[in-house]
């Protein structure tokens, strides 16, 4: 078989891991020959593709980023592709895709294999809000990157008596914020789940100086908002892939705190760093086990679907109900982290 490999959206750390580990189970276990197409769709709508065999992809386990590049892609090229889709697979020879990436990419991905184009996606996103996995490889890093943070963070407030306001990612699902948040110890978290109340936040720093403990760290996701009326902040405009441009939640709250409390409060935005470097050891060992299950899954001709993780097993859930709905923390999650919000 010929397999082609993508990937696609933002970078997430453990890419490296399931491109390996594809290339491993695809060659050696199955005499397949892959080829990577660079810089996501734009390779395999423009024709820039390189072969990957076992030396091509030594040594990237643990690298962060993505040896075969990414971008993001506007809808009218997505649109393109799954409209030459079949075109697409004769023109590279290619027996199956396997596009690893986020909800955008598995929506491409669907509109490809609709289209009949044989495709098993894999999905990635430090942000772990796919719908039909328990979880993305790439958030446990994300979560530890922006928990070291957190206790950095608190032994400055401590020694200078301010409030830090640490602004993770996650623009409609706060997973980041609430895991890095409780693993933290943060006194506030704001989730885009649930409109905050400034008020509640001023309460509790109020609360905390009273007691003597003069700090308080608040750990907000970028997509959160306050509630109406608790504070001025203008949603942002839509960029051209869809995503809305954050008006920087961070440092509007820090400014907001300061001039309610008196006291003084800093903001700092994680932003990139979250998603850099390199993978844990979970997120590698779950990017290793979806490459191979996306092999696995090829040889079934088993397309149409992706790699999933239910409890400790890899199962395969179809594009579709994937790419529905964003899975969101659930309230019964926030309820047990309620000391916090
Ligand atoms: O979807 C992953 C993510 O890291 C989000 O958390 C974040 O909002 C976005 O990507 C940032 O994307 P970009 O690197 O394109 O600015």
């Amino acid at each position: 078989m010929r397999i082609g490999v993508l990937t696609a959206g933002g970078d997430c750390p453990g890419l490296n891991a399931v491109i390996r580990s594809v290339v491993h189970r695809a060659v050696v276990g199955h005499g397949d020959e892959v080829i990577g197409f660079e810089d996501g769709f734009k390779g395999l709508l423009d024709g820039y593709y390189r072969p990957l065999d076992i030396n091509a992809v030594s040594g990237i386990l643990a690298r962060g980023g993505t040896i075969l590049g990414s971008a993001r892609m506007e809808r009218a090229r997505l649109h393109e592709a799954a409209e030459n889709a079949q075109e697409l697979a004769k023109r590279y020879g290619i027996d199956a895709l396997i596009p690893i990436g986020g909800e955008g990419t598995l929506t491409a991905a669907r509109m490809l294999s609709d289209a009949g184009m044989p495709v098993v996606g894999v999905p990635k996103t430090i942000d772990n809000d796919i719908s039909s996995t328990d979880r993305t490889f790439g958030f446990d890093t994300a979560v530890m990157v922006a928990t070291e943070a957190i206790d950095r963070l608190k032994t400055t407030a401590e020694s200078h008596q301010r409030v830090m306001v640490v602004e993770v990612m996650g623009r409609h699902a706060g997973w980041i914020a609430l895991e890095s948040g409780m693993a933290g110890g943060a006194h506030g978290i704001c989730l885009p789940e649930r409109p905050f109340e400034v008020d509640a936040l001023v309460k509790m720093v109020e609360e905390r100086f009273s007691r003597g403990k003069k700090f308080a760290v608040v750990c907000v996701a970028e997509g959160a908002h306050p509630a109406e009326g608790s504070m001025p902040y203008e949603k942002g405009a839509i960029d051209q892939y869809g995503h809305e441009r954050f008006a920087g939640i961070g440092n509007r709250l820090a400014v907001e705190l300061e001039r309610r409390l008196g006291k003084e409060a800093r903001p700092v935005i994680l932003g990139h760093v979250q998603r850099g470097g390199t993978p844990t050891a979970y997120d590698r060992v779950l990017a290793t086990r979806f490459g191979w299950h996306a092999v696995e899954a090829v040889h079934r001709g088993d397309f149409g679907n992706m790699t999933a993780l239910r409890g400790t097993d890899i199962v395969m859930a179809p594009l579709a109900h994937a790419v529905t709905e964003l899975k969101t923390v659930p309230e019964e999650r926030m309820y047990e982290a309620e000391s916090v919000f």
